[in-house]
């Protein structure tokens, strides 16, 4: 079989330059061309020393019609509106794509205009967009050809959550989710917000009742609910650099249920998933356990008032974008699904 050709638009940023660390590796996958609008013509070297399997290979401008032939897939990681119209072009075209963005997520456009304060202008191809999010949507993902992939906080929470609302063990009212990012959730771009002095030593909430990951959330636990859902949503920026963890409170229908049948509930959901990992009973996730990786870890408590405590961590930048979108490369090529991702070493 020939080997899979990958363009990826957008690979002097993080997430980017994530997808470079973890496709390097994979014997299946040629990596043919790069993107950068600043950097085009520098070595992909002269930005990231580490990638230096990549050495000689330079970062070129996104040319759309440049590009078309270099990929069978094509991993757009570019800000939220920059990619809608080149996730349509070359899918449109007939090419698989991995869009980072959050311009394919939400189902409909009018909550995109509402929260992105911009026009969708392709529905059509918003229509045929999946949700990558394999541990619910893994069936879908096979046969897609354009995928969203899921927003950072999106998937601490829907993986936190996703098994007491199937189970229906939690009300669907009075979910309350707690979340804490590292700087690099905010991009590579420069902005005096995330310099150094301004976040180090410092910890603080921002977003507040109004982050746009707050639709997505929603949409997603409506789903597997089967109905409506409005959580109350608060991200915090942590003095590091990469990591996410969340802290979800949902009340227990059954206030008396018990913690060891609410642990086997999430055990069993997850028992096939190679990055849902459950912690047993007693045990918490820690960021330092899945920082470079493509895990996302599951703890869990209940409070004497009936509250269910569920703690999820991810990298945001690998199972919160560029692992989880390896994960649907794989998915929809037909590769082993852990295929670059199951030896991914924690980094400091
Ligand atoms: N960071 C995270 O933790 C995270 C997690 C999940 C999803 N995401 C999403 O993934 C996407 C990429 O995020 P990131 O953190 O990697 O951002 P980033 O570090 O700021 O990188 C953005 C990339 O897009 C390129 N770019 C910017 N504007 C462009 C334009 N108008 N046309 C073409 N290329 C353009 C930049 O190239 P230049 O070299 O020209 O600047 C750079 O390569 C975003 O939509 C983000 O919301 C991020």
């Amino acid at each position: 079989m020939k080997n899979i050709k990958a363009v990826i638009c957008g690979a002097s940023g993080y997430t980017g330059s994530e997808l470079l660390r973890i496709l390097a590796p994979i014997p299946a996958v040629d990596v043919t061309a790069l993107t950068s609008e600043q950097s085009a013509g520098k070595e992909v070297t002269a930005l990231f020393p580490h990638l230096h399997t990549y050495k000689g290979v330079r970062f070129e401008p996104l040319i759309k019609e440049a590009l078309l032939d270099k990929g069978d897939v094509f991993f757009l990681a570019l800000p939220h509106s920059a990619s809608q119209e080149a996730v349509e072009f070359f899918h449109s075209r007939g090419k698989k794509v991995i869009d980072l963005s959050a311009d394919y997520r939400l189902r409909n456009p009018l909550v995109y205009e509402l929260w992105y304060k911009i026009n969708h202008r392709f529905p059509d191809a918003l229509k045929q967009a999946v949700y990558g999010l394999p541990e619910l949507y893994r069936d879908k993902i096979r046969n897609a050809s354009l995928i969203a992939n899921p927003g950072c906080y999106p998937t601490t929470a829907i993986l936190a959550l996703y098994p007491a609302l199937k189970q229906k063990i939690i009300t669907t009212e009075h979910i309350v989710i707690d979340s804490k990012s590292g700087v690099s959730g905010a991009g590579r771009k420069s902005d005096v917000a995330y310099s150094f002095c301004e976040i180090a030593g410092g910890f603080k909430a921002y977003g507040v009742a109004a982050h746009r990951h707050t639709p997505e959330i929603d949409q997603e636990l409506s789903a597997i609910a089967g109905s409506p859902i409005s959580v109350t949503f608060t991200p915090h920026l942590l003095p590091i650099a990469r990591g996410m963890l969340s802290t979800v409170y949902a009340p227990l229908k059954d206030p008396g249920m018990s913690l060891d049948e609410v642990h086997s509930i999430y055990r069993d959901a997850y028992q096939d998933e190679p990055f849902a990992d459950v912690l047993p009973l007693g045990k918490y996730p820690d960021i330092r356990n899945v920082r470079g990786t493509n895990l996302c870890q599951i703890g869990m408590a209940a409070a004497e008032n009936g509250t269910l405590i569920v703690i999820s961590a991810i990298d945001n930048l690998v199972k919160g974008a560029a692992g989880q979108a390896v994960q649907n490369m794989n998915i929809m090529f037909g590769l082993d699904e852990t295929t670059g991702l199951g030896q991914l070493p924690v980094v400091p």
